[in-house]
């Protein structure tokens, strides 16, 4: 990683604003210092459909920032797609995940932080996550798909923090979709503004390139780059060697640009860090081309870290004081030494070695040794990070999803949302023996975020909700491997599930009387409702006018009267 800026000591009380003028104070220095590291900061993730080239694009991106030297070094993900079953293939992607879910690299003096989104879409809530933790977004559309379903959802996710995109149209190699009805459709499916950046010429066997619409040269494409190749350029559109080489082409390429440049939206970049518009750039990531673009974009005009909601004040990146929250819990990689991983973004100051933080939501100090970087296909003990980096804190279960630390002062990063499961099993061990060690296992993987638990109030059953199938079978998997519990898993009548809030006390415990076969709690010991289909919980929303009924909660959020 890039050198860390000096030290600074941390003062709870203080927040001097790193942006004012620095005239004789001492700690001037080290404040530019940090300034500057953050500013270098690009940190984002990528976003598509499954298939549409996601990890082809972050591989690519990861050679041309110089972190790998070889293509096939994320592959193993790629084909972890053939395997025979879908627990196995998330089981692989688990394995190699850890080192593969941050990746840092430096690229033409910028420090970049390229955050991996999980590829099944079982896993939205995991993503969403990860959504939380950057300050842009690159999707990748299949020319020949266009918008497809994930996507779509993703935008979504992007669109409630106005997370900036830049959007990679894939595999011009193949014969796909018009680049213009292409245009159309990210435009009206997703409600963002399309600001080409580059221009196809051709498709399939006769894609020739693309020509760049601001700095007025063409990219020659030459298939089957699978390594790192220098692309050719021609420079101007009247340039005689256009045609030369595209005797066929050259006239619709010239009346092609002339249409586009004057019917597309000029890039503005501030539109594009409001999050209305998107730059576009086509290529194909297989074939290496078109990527180095996309790269130079998040460098030149993606944000640097941004400021965040702290709660009771908005904290400037660049403040001194250490601060930033987990959105991601690792448990269990080895499951002889029981060790989490907990992915901390951070939001202000630097991490140092060894340093001390406060844990907010236990009130208690933390002393963060050994946290880890994330590099492409290692990690490595930290030794200084900043505003924007994520960095892996080692820990025993203290660490959650949503907690927060600082050097003190009561922060709380918000944003982070359990959403009601729509899939419920219930939970039992098949020998009576195990029961402890079910809930034990149980508990842990609802603080990772694999599965929501909730306990009936009545009966002392153990309910699980998912929001995809595929997370029952991971955690019957989980269980039997890193717990040692073989569980059934019963079919339950639950439609879906609500947080519950009251007004007062005494319409507390009326609800709790007269609804108590329907209340459970979860991990945290919020009340819930369990409807069991749509026509009572309409009629027991209406049945309790006062009642708050919540489809989502805050991480660590504590509900109730
Ligand atoms: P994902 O992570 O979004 O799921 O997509 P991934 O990169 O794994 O790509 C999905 C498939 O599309 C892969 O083919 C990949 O080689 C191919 N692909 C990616 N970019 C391009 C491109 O620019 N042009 C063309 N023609 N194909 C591209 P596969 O056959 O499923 O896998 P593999 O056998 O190549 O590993």
């Amino acid at each position: 990683m890039s050198a860390s800026p000096a030290n600074t000591t941390p003062s709870p009380a203080a927040h001097p604003d790193p942006d004012a003028p620095s005239g004789t104070d001492p700690g001037a220095g080290a404040r530019s210092g940090l300034a500057a590291a953050v500013a270098r900061r690009r940190t984002f993730a990528i976003i598509s459909h499954p298939d549409a080239g996601k990890t082809t694009l972050t591989e690519k991106l990861l050679l041309f920032g110089g972190a790998i030297q070889l293509a096939g070094t994320v592959k193993a993900r790629r084909s972890s797609r053939h395997a025979t079953s879908d627990w196995m293939e998330v089981e692989k992607q688990r394995g190699i995940s850890v080192t593969s879910s941050v990746m840092q690299f430096d690229y033409a003096g910028h420090t970049i932080n390229l955050l991996d989104t999980p590829g099944h879409e079982d896993f939205s809530e995991d993503t969403y996550r990860v959504l939380t933790a950057v300050d842009a977004a690159v999707m990748v559309i299949d020319a020949a798909k266009g918008v497809e379903a994930q996507t779509l959802k993703l935008l979504e996710v992007c669109r409630l923090r106005n997370t900036p995109i830049i959007t990679f149209v894939n595999k011009l190699d193949r014969e796909v979709r018009a680049p213009l009805s292409l245009l159309e459709e990210i435009e009206s499916a997703l409600k963002i503004e399309c600001a080409p950046i580059s221009w196809p010429i051709g498709m399939g066997k006769s894609f020739r390139g693309v020509y760049h619409l601001l700095e007025d040269r063409l990219l020659r494409f030459t298939a089957g780059a699978e390594k790192r190749t220098a692309v050719e350029e021609i420079h101007g559109l009247d340039n005689p060697k256009l045609d030369e080489l595209f005797p066929a082409e050259v006239a619709s390429l010239r009346s092609d640009v002339g249409l586009i440049r004057e019917a597309s939206s000029p890039f503005e970049r501030g539109l594009f860090l409001a999050g209305r518009q998107s730059p576009v750039f086509f290529g194909s990531g297989i074939n290496n081309f078109g990527v180095q673009e996309v790269l130079q974009a998040l460098v030149d005009w993606a944000p640097a870290p941004q400021p965040r909601d702290g709660g009771s004040r908005v904290i400037k990146p660049t403040e001194p004081d250490f601060s930033g929250f987990v959105f991601k819990i690792q448990a269990n990689m080895d499951p002889k030494h029981r060790d989490r991983i907990a992915f901390f973004r951070l939001c202000s100051g630097q991490y140092q070695p060894g340093m001390k933080a406060r844990h907010l939501r236990s009130g208690r100090e933390m002393k963060l040794g050994n946290a880890l970087t994330f590099m492409a296909n290692e990690r490595v003990t930290s030794t200084g990070a900043v505003a924007g980096d994520i960095i892996g804190i080692y820990n025993h279960g203290q660490l959650q999803i949503g907690d927060t630390l600082s050097m003190g002062e009561a922060l709380v990063f918000r944003g982070i949302p359990y959403f009601a499961p729509e899939l419920f099993r219930a939970a039992r061990p098949r020998d009576p023996m195990k029961s402890k060690q079910l809930q034990k296992g149980l508990k842990e993987l609802g603080e990772e975020g694999a599965i929501q638990v909730f306990s009936a109030r009545q009966g002392a059953q153990i309910l699980l909700g998912a929001v995809g199938r595929l997370q029952f079978e991971i955690v019957a998997h989980r269980l039997s491997a890193e717990y040692n519990v073989d569980a059934a898993y019963d079919n339950v009548d639950i439609y879906t599930a609500r947080w519950l809030t009251f007004p007062d006390d005494a319409t507390r415990r009326k609800f709790e009387k007269d609804e108590a076969m329907s209340l459970a709690e979860d991990v945290d010991g919020n009340p819930v409702f369990l409807s069991g289909n749509k026509y009572n919980l309409k009629l027991t929303l209406e049945r309790w006018p006062t009642v708050g009924f919540h489809a989502t909660r805050e991480h660590g959020e504590r509900l109730g009267a």
